[in-house]
């Protein structure tokens, strides 16, 4: 399997990260976003990215844009990246109309956080050519590819995936289909519990992610990371660990809740546990 030609959905931090990577690898990349205005935002954060990692010697930028088309419908290619919002509904929609639109030999990959790739799987034509692809934002900084068997995923796509990342620049690490995988499993319930020592008043934000910097050298806190993150998607995927594994321990603190019902969403938004205006 040859990934010549990528289509990536999703023109957010997440999917602009990703057209970043695959396009300074050499391949030819199609970015499609339904909402308006969402590609041009897109090119323009690849752009910031790629003059950042060009002062330190990497690829001239004008030359890995020039290999990225902005696309207004998902298109024929050798493999989708999907990194669309974190609904069920939504990424489902999309995969059965990549089925439709993709050639036969396509892969289809999902860079999910959460929602079950078994399941996206089961909706299309080609179950055993659908995996996870799941990346880490910053994705042209972060070096992880968590890559996600569906039940249904053959060795031939999983494999051809893991030398896909590894062409990258990245490094795979392989996971079955649990709610979370292993990545979110482990780092949501982290960020959950900053949030209720946040809520019951054990301690300040800034004392909170400076225990967890300078104590477990994490580069930044689990309140600052949720606020990258976007506490949105933080919330949606403690549902999911909850739905999913069926134990309290997984359900989302209130704190978090209320903060995304009053629209603080962290960085994206301007404020979340901090303040970014
Ligand atoms: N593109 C290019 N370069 C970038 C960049 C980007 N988008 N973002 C940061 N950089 C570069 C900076 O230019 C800087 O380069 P320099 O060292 O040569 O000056 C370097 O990365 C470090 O950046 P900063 O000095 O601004 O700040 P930090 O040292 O704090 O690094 C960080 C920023 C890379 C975001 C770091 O804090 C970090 O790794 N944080 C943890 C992020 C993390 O855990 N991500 C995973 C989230 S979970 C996820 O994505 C999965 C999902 O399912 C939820």
């Amino acid at each position: 399997m040859e990934f010549e030609h990528v289509l990536i959905a999703g023109a957010g931090q997440m999917g602009a990260g990703i057209a970043q990577v695959v396009a300074g690898s050499g391949r030819r990349v199609s970015l499609y976003d339904a909402a308006p205005g969402a590609t041009e935002r897109g090119l323009a954060t690849m752009r910031k990215s790629l003059e950042k990692l060009a002062e330190k010697g990497g690829a001239d930028p004008d030359e890995a844009l020039a290999r990225v088309t902005a696309v207004d419908d998902l298109v024929p290619a050798d493999l989708l990246i999907e990194a669309v919002i974190e609904d069920a509904a939504v990424k489902h929609d999309l995969f059965r109309r990549a089925d439709e639109t993709l050639p036969e030999s396509a892969v289809l990959a999902s860079n999910t956080s959460s929602i079950p790739i078994t399941s996206l799987a089961a909706g299309t034509g080609r179950p055993d050519r659908v995996i996870g692809m799941h990346f880490f934002n910053p994705v042209p900084v972060l070096k992880l590819v968590e890559v996600i068997r569906a039940v249904q995923t053959s060795d031939e796509t999983a494999t051809a995936i893991t030398k896909l990342a590894e062409d990258l620049g990245k490094v795979p690490a392989e996971a079955n289909d649990f709610p979370g995988f292993v990545s979110n499993r482990i780092l949501m319930p982290f960020i959950n519990e900053a949030a209720y020592a946040l809520m019951e008043g054990v301690a300040e934000p800034e004392s909170i992610d400076t225990i967890a910097k300078l104590g477990f050298a994490h580069p930044m806190g689990p309140l600052a990371l949720a606020d990258l993150i976007g506490l949105d998607t933080c919330v949606a995927i403690m549902e999911v660990l909850h739905d999913g594994l069926g134990n309290p321990k997984y359900a989302p603190c209130p704190l978090l809740r209320q903060y995304v019902q009053a629209g603080r969403l962290g960085r994206k938004s301007g404020q979340g546990f901090y303040s970014y205006t």
